[in-house]
């Protein structure tokens, strides 16, 4: 997510902004920008890279203004470059805006604009939205209408903040789904996309709310909804150390990555949706070339990997294709099977990882065709493939991956569903399985409610000797990852395996104080995955299952039955599991004092093979 600032007040404004930059760069971003008023003009300064890179263009001598915004840009419409970074000018440069989210429906509103004469300079969504609001702002409009009117055409998740040159004392903000809070102080107003930028100067906030709007100048902070009715200012003392409010008042970045991930399930669907449900991913190959593939192969390291195993299920259950998933260091090394009618698929949160860039590479030496599925846009993964599809899951600080996985999972649900939207696959309601998706955060945010439950487990759970990690179907794949997680943060040793292999070796290992894990997501396995508890319990292990609500069946079988909301389809049953076996690896090294954001031996890229 992009790193948003902005000043109004008695202090040297752009000090504060690049101050406040300066304390968000934890967040991740590829270019910054600033803007403020100065002789009557809005001057605009944005360079790509570090925030250091435009520091430097004013030295120690920043010009003497009392009002700015600043940004630092985590790039999803356009290259980071300078063009791209925000702020943004209107088509007569009366007004500048930055920008936090994605405006889904910027083409049709850009074409129209172009229709009209209007020429734009960059690639970015941002940019449709100052001309917009430049067009509005005619003489006499206050900015706060200008910015009222133009907000009833924007459709998507954004956090914009303008200013302009004829009213040099005022900021302009409005929230949709994207974070935005204020900070009021004595004689002056501060704004920023997160607390640790506030808190230096101000511990007084506002946490602007979805669908309100504000005018903050240096003596008041006024507060509306988009229909204009004015909103009391609701201000909380917050009294956070800064590292606590960097992790957003969680004790760890990872249980705020997990926390975060209803956020990151609409960020993945922002801008891939039409209004008749229909997928839009016009960033990967056209129809001519899905018709052409018949083998998919998957290549990944670790977590990634475990997303490429789900990505197999639905490649192969919804399409009917051919799909392997390698693990990226072992993928050169076996001179893979591969056809000009083969697709290779990178999986990479980082856009790093040595031995997933040497896979691709051998791809690209074999002349196949290559798909990224990347978190961070403009890296080197995400630049060498053919086509990219960027996850949009926003920066993960922890090195334990988990909004992660769980974006590359439904990016991998959003390709599987366009291509049987391309051919026409029988069987396939994708309308259905969209809407299905349209509520998938609010059932995410469900699952993570049962936290509490998940924490005994983990109580009981902390000492055990060794825990197996089980399933059948989607729910083996997804014990992989449960298991990784357990391994990597806790360090408990794990034995994870399909839930129909114990019987042919790792059932030896169970015994009194062993624990097991069983996911349960689809009804036709439950029945074969009763008589697996009952082997393991038999032998005095202990059974946790984690099944949809709908179940009936499973209460008097499991030792402790962690039920989570039901959707129609195993694949979005299975992915509401997840956040289950996160918390679960997360409160078992909470419990047992381990390090969690840092884990021993690992790191957060692996550039090394
Ligand atoms: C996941 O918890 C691990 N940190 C690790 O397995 C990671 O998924 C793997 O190194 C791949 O990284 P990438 O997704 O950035 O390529």
């Amino acid at each position: 997510m992009c790193g948003i600032a902005g000043y109004v007040g008695r202090r040297r404004a752009i000090e504060v902004v690049f101050d406040q930059l300066k304390r968000l760069e934890y967040r991740g971003y590829d270019s910054a920008g600033i803007a403020f008023v100065q002789e009557n003009e809005i001057q605009v300064v944005k360079r790509a890279g570090k925030l250091s890179a435009l520091t430097s263009v004013f030295g120690s001598d920043s010009p003497e203004v009392q009002m700015a915004i600043g940004h630092s840009r985590w790039a999803t419409h356009g290259e980071p470059n300078d063009t791209n970074a925000h702020p943004h000018f209107d088509q007569h440069e009366q007004v500048a805006i930055i920008h936090n989210g994605i405006i889904e429906n910027y083409q049709e509103l850009k074409d129209s604009l172009v229709a009209e004469g209007h020429r734009f300079l960059s690639d970015t969504d941002t940019e449709v939205a100052a001309h917009l609001i430049g067009r509005a702002y005619t003489e006499g409009v206050p900015l706060e209408d200008a910015v009222r009117k133009t907000l009833a055409r924007l459709r998507g998740a954004y956090a914009l903040v303008v200013v302009s040159k004829r009213e040099p004392g005022k900021i302009v903000v409005a929230r949709n789904a994207s974070p935005l809070v204020l900070g009021v102080g004595e004689g002056e107003s501060f704004l920023a996309s997160d607390i640790p930028a506030l808190l230096p100067y101000t511990r007084e906030v506002i946490a602007l709310k979805d669908g309100h709007m504000a005018v903050l100048e240096e003596n008041q902070v006024r507060i509306w909804d988009f229909d204009g009715t004015p909103t009391p200012l609701e201000i909380m003392h917050i009294d956070w150390d800064i590292e606590a409010a960097q992790k957003g008042g969680y004790e760890h970045f990872m249980l705020k990555e997990i926390h975060e991930q209803p956020e990151v399930v609409r960020q993945c669907l922002a801008g891939r949706l039409d209004e008749k449900n229909a997928l839009r991913l016009d960033q990967v190959f056209n129809e001519t070339v899905w018709n052409e593939v018949e083998r998919v192969t998957l290549v990944a390291c670790g977590t990634s990997y475990h997303a490429g195993l789900i990505g197999k299920y639905l490649f192969e259950q919804l399409l009917r294709l051919p799909t392997d998933v390698f693990y990226s260091s072992e993928f050169r090394y076996g001179d893979p099977v591969l056809s000009p009618r083969t697709l290779a698929v990178m999986i990479s949160q980082s856009g790093e990882t040595a031995d997933t860039l040497a896979a691709l590479k051998l791809c690209k030496e074999r002349r196949i065709r290559t798909l990224g599925i990347v978190n961070v846009i403009g890296s080197s993964i995400a630049r060498d493939c053919d086509r990219v599809l960027i996850t949009q899951a926003g920066p993960e600080i922890s090195v334990a991956s988990t909004k992660a996985y769980t974006a590359q999972v439904l990016s991998l649900m959003l390709l599987v569903l366009h291509v049987a939207q391309v051919r026409e696959m029988p069987g396939v309601h994708v309308g259905d399985v969209v809407r299905a998706l349209q509520q998938f955060d609010g059932l995410l945010a469900r699952t993570i409610e049962t936290e509490p439950e998940i924490i005994k487990v983990a109580e009981e759970m902390q000492n055990a000797p060794l825990v197996f990690f089980l399933g059948r179907g989607i729910d083996a794949a997804v014990a992989l990852e449960g298991a990784l997680k357990m391994k990597e943060i806790a360090y408990l040793p794990t034995q994870e395996c399909p839930a129909g292999e114990m019987k042919h070796g790792p059932l030896a290992l169970i015994e009194k104080g062993v624990w097991a894990v069983v996911g349960s997501s689809d009804a036709k396995m439950r029945p074969k995955l009763v008589s697996n508890v009952r082997e393991i319990q038999a032998r005095g292990g202990r059974v946790v299952m984690i099944a949809p609500e709908s179940d009936q069946t499973l209460d008097s079988v499991a030792d402790v039955l962690i039920k989570t909301p039901s959707t129609p389809y195993e694949y979005l049953n299975a992915l509401l599991t997840v956040p289950v076996l996160q918390l679960l690896a997360y409160h078992t090294a909470r419990l047992r004092g381990e390090e969690i954001d840092q884990p021993r031996n690992l790191a957060k890229s692996v550039t090394v093979e």
